[in-house]
């Protein structure tokens, strides 16, 4: 590709992420990308600033969390109060004098950095998946591709309300988490009343595993959260607060390699869950199918299961309604998430799409039909 189309595709890249994942959600990223798809000379800048590695589609979130990083390093600054909420000012003159002062820095953190956005409000949908799993009376072993911190394998211990036309018409969790989600329900099927199995183990293997209790790697984590949206900073901080209490261990490596071989150290008792929200986006489409046969070998020998959060395109086992991601691709809202689950039990495997949900769980619609699933 030559440098001109590369510097193309990112423009269309701020603009697709403007129109379908900022828009109605954060109004600061959705107008600093616009302005940064029209700027040629920082296009260019984000571009060569990132490692060549990186896969393409991700620079400009990790863009935005290189100088986020830097602006929450720089509490006083115009750019910081915009983002904390405190200032109406527009916010394209202050970003780009911050972008300016910290051009070093931004390019460090994005040599040295990936997206690790931690979203815990996508317990919301994988505590759904899990009370789909048939499980035959064991305990859970959650394994998760791509953890961050492992927010997201302390699941059972966040509360979630699912609403229907503003009513609650489904909860899981205990009523007393510190952690709040609340997910709204869309189209006419509601998931069915459920109940997560016991979780005896939570792990999970990611090239940058987070230290829930480091300040310096917390502060990486609310660098990836988008500015203007009130309860996500506060909701990082306190499930960062409980998970430092007992962090997880996690394996520093490359899922495509190490997962494996994790999942074969759960003992026999346990249904091994491998857990992957938004992390495949990250991994090549030779690794994705690396993951996906060799979690289909090892499903042939002992029951275990997948389940996903992720943008369908990655996860082409979970057969999903073509026309109706589509239709959410049209009408922005989130680029479209599909839950889907494959699971393994006697050597026989399924594969269920449950839902179509919103990046980060705030909306979802129940796409599965009640069934026997045993
Ligand atoms: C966008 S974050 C999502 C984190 C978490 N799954 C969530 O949903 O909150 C993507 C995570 O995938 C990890 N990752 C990227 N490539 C990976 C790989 N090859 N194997 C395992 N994890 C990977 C990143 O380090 C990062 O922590």
């Amino acid at each position: 590709m030559s440098e001109r189309d590369a510097i193309e595709e990112l423009s269309d890249l701020f603009v697709f992420l403007a129109d379908h994942d900022f828009a109605g959600y954060s109004p600061t990223y959705e107008r600093l990308a616009r302005a940064i798809a029209a700027d040629t000379q920082l296009l260019e800048f984000v571009a060569t600033s990132a490692s060549p590695n990186t896969r393409r589609g991700r620079i400009p979130v990790l863009f935005f969390a290189a100088t986020h990083d830097r602006i929450l390093a720089n509490p006083e600054s115009e750019i910081a109060r915009v983002y904390r909420g405190e200032s109406d000012s527009d916010p394209l003159k202050p970003f780009l004098e911050l972008v300016e002062l910290e051009r070093e820095s931004i390019v460090h953190n994005m040599r040295t950095r990936s997206v690790q956005t931690n979203e815990v409000g996508r317990s919301a949908g994988i505590a759904l998946g899990m009370s789909a799993l048939t499980l035959n009376d064991r305990d859970i072993a959650l394994v998760e591709i791509g953890p961050s911190a492992g927010l997201n394998l302390f699941v059972d211990q966040w509360h979630a309300n699912y609403l229907l036309n503003e009513t609650v018409v489904r909860e899981l969790g205990p009523t007393d988490s510190p952690i709040q989600l609340t997910c709204e329900l869309r189209g006419d099927l509601i998931p069915p009343e459920s109940r997560i199995g016991r979780i005896s183990h939570r792990t999970g293997v990611d090239p940058a595993p987070i230290d829930a209790s480091n300040a310096t790697e917390s502060r990486w984590l609310q660098a990836c959260v988008w500015p203007g949206i009130p309860e996500r900073p506060e909701r990082l901080a306190t499930a960062l607060a409980v998970v430092s209490k007992n962090p997880p261990p996690l394996v520093q490596g490359d899922a495509v390699v190490d997962l494996i071989p994790l999942v074969e150290t759960i003992s026999p008792e346990c249904v091994p869950v491998v857990l992957s929200t938004w992390a495949l986006a990250y991994v090549s489409a030779d690794g994705r199918e690396t993951i996906q046969t060799s979690i289909d070998a090892l499903g042939a020998k002992r029951d275990l299961a997948l389940l996903t959060l992720e943008e369908p395109r990655f996860t082409p086992w979970i057969e999903t309604p073509d026309e109706l991601v589509n239709a959410y691709y049209e009408v922005g809202d989130g680029t479209p998430t599909v839950l889907g689950l494959r699971q393994w039990v006697n050597g026989k495997c399924s594969s269920r799409v449950l839902a179509l949900c919103h990046p980060h769980v705030r909306w979802m619609q129940w796409l599965e039909e009640e069934a026997d699933h045993g």
